[in-house]
């Protein structure tokens, strides 16, 4: 394990516990087919905590880079040290992931049927369009929800991948992280009923 890998703690062995088997099972297939590339879509379950944590840090640690400053990489990373969030994350939203070969290649989370809040495709499945593949179950879950639009807080590495899917800009923003200054974008898409 480097560095960089060290500070994913283990999940909250009390949460397991108290939340086993609900969260767990069944790992369900929403999609399995993609592009002939060995591609499956499934709902997250707690048992992804670690990986998806892992893959958060490898892709903003190198697909993020070419936009972010290394203080802005370093407290972004940090932040999945928030073991309270994630499990919020994997317990509350409506999470799936993209699988290849039984490893994830990338993942989405829609909060309250209606906020994109975590879209991270691994840096090795980069613009093999695993996440408009993701997007698309986005969305139908958000008109399952009756929503209207769905909003996100978009980096300037994803501003282009959410204009391609319909999203505008609605506001630039400096969002402080422990001090650190960093831009992103509200994004919305209007959902056509
Ligand atoms: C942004 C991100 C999710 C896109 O994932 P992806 O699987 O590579 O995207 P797709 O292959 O589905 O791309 C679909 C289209 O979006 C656009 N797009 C995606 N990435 C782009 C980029 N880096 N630059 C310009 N356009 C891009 C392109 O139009 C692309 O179509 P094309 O490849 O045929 O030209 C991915 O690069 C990523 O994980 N980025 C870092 C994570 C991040 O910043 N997340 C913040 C979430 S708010």
């Amino acid at each position: 394990m480097t560095n960089k890998q060290s500070f994913i703690k283990p999940i909250c062995k009390q949460f397991l516990e108290n939340h086993l088997p609900s969260y767990h099972l069944p790992r369900k297939v929403i999609d399995t087919t993609m592009n002939n590339e060995n591609i499956s879509v499934r709902l997250a379950t707690l048992i992804d905590y670690k990986e998806l944590q892992q893959l958060f840090v490898d892709t903003v640690n190198t697909v993020c880079r070419k936009d972010y400053n290394e203080q802005q990489i370093k407290v972004w990373t940090q932040s999945v040290e928030n073991e309270q969030r994630w499990l919020n994350v994997l317990t509350r939203q409506y999470v799936i992931v993209a699988l290849h070969k039984n490893r994830i290649a990338g993942f989405c989370s829609l909060d309250n049927g209606d906020y994109i809040d975590l879209l991270f495709i691994h840096k090795d499945f980069q613009r093999k369009g695993i996440a408009s593949k993701l997007y698309s179950f986005i969305e139908q879950e958000a008109h399952k929800n009756n929503t209207s639009a769905i909003e996100a807080d978009v980096s300037i590495t994803a501003e282009s991948f959410f204009k391609k899917m319909g999203f505008e800009i609605m506001q630039e923003k400096k969002v402080s992280l422990k001090g650190v200054e960093m831009i992103n974008y509200r994004m919305k898409k209007i959902l056509n009923k």
